[in-house]
């Protein structure tokens, strides 16, 4: 199985990987044989310690709205590594408020997380995505971007919905630039899956009523995840970059 996965003893970084699709895809990459670090602000020493009952998880904390968080990560990651085959940047932030009461400081912050923190990622690790890529196997990439970012949303996700369709850009751009030097660029972009950050919607129109968007007519499971991100680091996914993989059940189709 973890041949067909093909990260056995490769090493991964998913940031937001204490818990949701982060947690979901980091136990996937450590289940098929990865070395995986996993990133938050809070909760990634409680999840690290349960999904190393399955394989190789550690825990490194960071606030990746801040510069200083991110050079700590990239610091203490350098210091363990010195090439990383995957990259996940799955942490992400989102702010509902009226048009009205959206601030400056909600777009900042979303901004900061969703879209400067991956960029500023890639440009520091470079060196070990670098070290990690080989002819046929290249370095990955992976963002978590949005069916929010492809469509008008729903909510008052003003700065949400920009950032997201801003990273679907950003994954493109990166994608082109870093072609050449052996390193894939992907986004995968989810739906309804129900985590915290489904919450708020959940609370407002209830279950049913989310679902009812959805063609498919069910929320996304972590096997849906897991298995998305898999493809993009397996054999299968190494000829392809610059995609934004819909992980949505057609949602981002109405
Ligand atoms: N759930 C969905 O249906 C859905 C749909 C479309 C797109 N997405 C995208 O998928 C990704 C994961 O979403 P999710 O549903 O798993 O959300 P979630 O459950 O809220 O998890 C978000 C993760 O990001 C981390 N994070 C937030 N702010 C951070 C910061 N400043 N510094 C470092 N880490 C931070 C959180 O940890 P701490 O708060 O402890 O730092 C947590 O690990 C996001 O990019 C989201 O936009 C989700």
């Amino acid at each position: 199985m973890s041949e067909l996965f093909g990260v056995e003893g490769k090493v991964a970084l998913v940031t937001g990987g204490s818990r949701g699709i982060g947690r979901m895809i980091a136990r996937g990459l450590v289940a098929g044989g990865a070395t995986v670090y996993i990133t938050s602000r809070t909760g990634s020493e409680e999840t690290a310690h349960e999904l190393s009952k399955e394989g190789r998880c550690l825990p490194l904390k960071a606030d990746l709205s801040k510069e200083s968080g991110i050079r700590a990560l990239t610091a203490e990651l350098r210091s363990a590594e010195s090439a990383l085959h995957v990259l996940v940047h799955s942490a992400g932030t989102h702010h509902v408020a009226s048009l009205e009461e959206h601030s400056a400081e909600a777009w900042d912050d979303v901004w900061s997380v969703n879209v400067k923190a991956f960029f500023r990622l890639v440009q520091e690790l470079l060196p070990e995505l670098k070290a990690a890529s080989r002819p046929d196997d290249p370095a990955r990439v992976i963002a978590l971007g949005s069916a929010d970012g492809a469509r008008v949303p729903q909510m008052d996700v003003y700065a949400y919905g920009a950032s997201k369709a801003g990273l679907h850009h950003l994954v493109a751009h990166l994608a082109r630039r870093l072609a050449r030097q052996g390193i894939t660029v992907n986004a995968i972009s989810p739906g309804t899956f129900p985590t915290e950050m489904l919450r708020p919607a959940l609370e407002r129109w209830g279950e049913e009523t989310v679902m009812k968007q959805v063609p498919m007519r069910r929320f996304g499971e972590p096997s849906d995840i897991e298995a998305a991100v898999l493809y993009l680091v397996s054999r299968g996914g190494s000829y392809v970059t610059g995609a934004i993989l819909p992980v949505d059940g057609g949602l981002a189709l109405r």
